[in-house]
């Protein structure tokens, strides 16, 4: 019941210092020197540092997209989280126009509850506003505790909503305190630009970057900003890729409007060359957006610095070469976008930013663990080591060094799009509510031991 994690350097979004913790009932109940308790499990950490558990706000588990499904399902892609320091997840529930919220709600409930190994929420999608939707809303605000709305700016005639419907959500968000979050990307301009280039026999993988130049994404990502103001309301931009979307919400955040914003790994590390691989390889690379030229790279770091970017989501969407990615040869359109992440996310980050000398210590903490918690109504019970909080902890060896490949991910799908890649510092045991669920690197966790989160209403 009782465990002490000792000789471990405790970091947090503030602070960095040597101290034991104490845990019990899967709580985090002292932190303190030379702690000692009756029956307690040691934990030793002597050499790691002692962080919150990540939390990943942007997985797709078990996701339908373009005529199949992601190819982690809520066990298989928790599990790989875990492996990796994530110990809090908030996966995408996909609504369908004409059925109520409710119904998408206990379907990814189906999808999640007796799977999930670590922790989770829902952010929930919304394709269109009606009196139905209207009237669900603060249910499921207050009740069901789903807190963020999704908006699809791109995805034409599939997933896409107009700006009436961006709008009206951003308005409902305000009166009800919900956070609204925008896949921002033209999906007009993109449709007319893609077929365009399907009619003229561009087809090849590298074509889907092509037709979705930075200023789509730009131009949303300021719309939506806009809007928001207009609103007087607060906005979440995912997985933004450029300097021109970052400038957007720099802009507004700079002009007092509430805009937060998220990047992923992938476009802190790889760009749109990868695309261009032989052998139809650059598919195993078309996110949406895509990725980018390399000197992009360069606004993300800056902007995750200088706290113009908040937080880094995975936007895990793994999809296997063979027999899905492979359904594009010859038609990039039908190329399933997206890849997997959500293993890879904290550590990524760590030896990119911290090793590399990009971000401090306590930085990497907020944008892995800290800010998702405060922006999306689990602080301080998640994100954070503090007395009363939940013992989400990763105990984690900064200087231990490995390379990504898919022979050794825990992700269910046939490649990792960083394979290769040399990474320095390692998550060695990770504690979900004070309980292991991976221990000396070995998964030992249960499926069904995750619990749903019902998050508070937005707030800042
Ligand atoms: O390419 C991506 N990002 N796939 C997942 C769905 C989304 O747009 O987030
Ligand atoms: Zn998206
Ligand atoms: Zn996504």
């Amino acid at each position: 019941m009782k465990k002490i994690i000792k000789n471990g350097t405790v970091v947090t979004a503030e602070d960095i210092y040597r101290a034991d913790i104490l845990i019990e009932n899967g709580k985090i109940k002292t932190i303190g020197n030379e702690l000692n308790e009756n029956n307690a499990e040691i934990i030793n950490a002597k050499g790691c540092y002692v962080f919150p558990g990540g939390i990943d706000p942007h997985t797709h588990l078990d996701m339908p997209f373009a005529g199949t499904f992601t190819k982690d399902d809520f066990e298989t892609g928790t599990i790989a989280a875990a492996y990796g320091g994530t110990t809090t997840i908030i996966d995408f529930c996909i609504t369908e126009k004409g059925k109520s919220l409710n119904s998408a709600i206990q379907e990814w409930h189906r999808k999640a509850d007796e799977k999930a190994v670590i922790d989770f929420g829902f952010h929930l999608m919304i394709g269109e506003v009606n009196d139905d939707v209207l009237k669900e809303l603060p249910t499921v605000i207050n009740e069901e505790g789903i807190s963020s709305f999704k908006i699809f700016m791109a995805y034409k005639n599939t997933l896409q909503a107009d700006d009436e419907t961006l709008f009206r959500t951003l308005v409902e968000a305000r009166k009800h305190g919900a956070l609204v979050m925008v896949h921002a990307e033209n999906g007009d301009v993109i449709d007319y630009l893609v077929n365009e280039a399907i009619k003229e026999g561009r087809t090849d993988p590298i074509y889907h970057a092509l037709t979705r130049p930075p200023e789509v994404e730009g131009e949303a990502t300021g719309r939506a900003a806009k809007l928001t103001a207009i609103a007087n309301s607060q906005l979440y931009v995912v997985h933004v890729t450029c300097k021109e979307a970052v400038e957007e919400i720099a802009k507004a955040r700079n002009g007092g409007f509430r805009v937060w914003g998220e990047t992923c790994p992938q476009y802190l590390v790889l760009d749109e060359s990868y695309l261009e691989k032989p052998d139809f390889e650059g598919a195993k690379y078309v996110w949406s957006p895509p990725l980018r030229k390399k000197h992009h790279q360069e606004s993300l770091w800056n902007a995750l610095k200088n706290g113009q970017l908040q937080t880094i989501g995975s936007d895990h969407a793994p999809f296997d070469f063979k027999g899905q990615k492979d359904r594009g040869i010859g038609d990039f359109t039908k190329i399933p976008n997206g890849g997997p992440s959500i293993e890879d996310r904290f550590s990524v980050l760590f030896s990119e930013g911290v090793k590399k000398g990009r971000i401090t210590l306590n930085e990497f903490v907020s944008l892995v663990s800290t800010n998702a918690a405060k922006l999306f109504g689990m602080f301080p019970n998640k994100g954070t080591i503090a007395p009363g909080s939940d013992a989400d902890i990763v105990i984690f060896d900064p200087n231990s060094e490995r390379i990504i490949s898919a022979s050794t991910h825990h992700m269910n799908v046939d490649y990792n799009s960083l394979e290769g890649m040399k990474l320095v510092g390692e998550p060695i045991s990770v504690l979900s509510r004070g309980e292991y669920v991976i221990r000396d690197k070995q998964f030992v966790g249960k499926p069904g031991n995750g619990r749903y989160i019902k998050r508070s209403r937005f707030q800042v």
